[in-house]
This record gives structure tokens, sequence and C-alpha cells, in this order.
């Protein structure tokens, strides 16, 4: 598979993300909510570099797609929404393509009282999100093709990879 973003690019970026979210908050206290399952290694390599004194870790499952199409609907645990009211939630995720998972999470967490909400994606399709989601900390703007690699999948499958590859192209 054809590499789009080699481990070092990754590395120095994220790097540089954790850098940005420490500034950003700074000594105020946030959770650093994961998306499952494809930020897992994004959100490891990021937690243990931003060092800001009142962050906290949780995760949550969210799902829109199978294989390589999104279902078109999006699935939100609701009995976890109530944790997450009067708290400044920064949402960790790997990649925000129609952007329609985060529309509508983000849209739950406010309803559901967060203080305050950002977002902090590894990945972007920025000509498919097209605005729709706006992103506070951006890894990379990618094309409009399906990747894998670095905790994200396609059915399961290449997400041990430490780069970002096109799935299916050589
Ligand atoms: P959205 O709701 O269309 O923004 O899709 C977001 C979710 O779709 C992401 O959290 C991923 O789980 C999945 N996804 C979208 N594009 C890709 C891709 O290129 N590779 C792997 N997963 C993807």
């Amino acid at each position: 598979m054809k590499i789009l973003i080699d481990e070092a690019a990754i590395q120095r970026r994220v790097t540089e993300l954790a850098a940005d979210i420490r500034t950003a908050y700074g000594a105020e206290p946030f959770l650093f909510l994961v998306v499952l399952k494809g930020a897992f290694m994004f959100a490891a390599d990021l937690f243990r570099r931003i060092g800001a004194p009142g962050m906290r870790i949780d995760f949550i499952r969210l799902s829109s797609y199978r294989g390589t199409h999104s279902s078109g609907k999006v699935e939100i645990p609701k009995g976890e929404l109530a944790h997450f009211a009067g708290q400044n939630i920064l949402i960790v995720e790997d990649i925000v393509d129609t952007g329609l998972t985060l529309e509508v999470f983000t849209k739950a967490l406010t309803d559901a009282g967060a203080r305050s909400v950002r977002i902090c994606s590894f990945l972007e399709k920025t000509t498919v999100n097209n605005g729709r989601v706006k992103i506070d900390f951006l890894g990379f703007p990618i094309p409009d093709k399906f990747v894998v690699g670095y905790g994200l999948d396609c059915d399961e499958m290449h997400r041990d990879l430490p780069h970002v590859a096109v799935y299916n192209e050589e």
C-alpha cells in the first residue's frame, strides 16, 4: 500500500499538536475524550506529550462506518453523556470525513451540558468535511481517499501500521 504520511512526519506533528493543546488549555482542567477505536494510537502518543496539569482521560465508542462506507447513522452510547456535564471536553478523533460523526457528537455533548467542546483530529478529508465541522487541532489534511494505519482500519485490519497508507493503492 502506498504510504501517504510516514512515521517520522506523524511523530513530529504529534509533538507540535501536544504543545498547541498545552498552550490552549493552560492550567484549566479538561477531559481528553478519545473516540474508539481508530484514535487509540494517536491518542496514546499525544496524551503522554501534553503534560497539562488539569488533564484527565476517558474513552467513548462511536460508530458510523462499516467497511469503507459510512452507514450514515451515528450511534452514541446515551447513558454515558451525563458524565460530561460541566466539563471542558477535548474530543480526540482519528479522522473527520463527512463530519457527520462529530457534528452529531458535539451537539450531543453540548445538549448534555458540557462546558466547552473542542476537537482534535489526526486527519481531515478537507474537501469532504468542507467546513461542516470546525477542527481546533488538526494533524494533517488529506485527499478524499480511504486510508489505513496508525489506528485506522478497514474492517479491523491494518490498525498496527506505524504510518498512514492509502488502502488498495500501490
Ligand atoms: P464521518 O462521520 O464521515 O466524519 O466519519 C468519521 C469516521 O469514519 C472516522 O472516525 C473513522 O472511523 C471512519 N473513517 C472515515 N474515513 C476513513 C478512512 O479513510 N479510513 C478509515 N476510517 C475512516
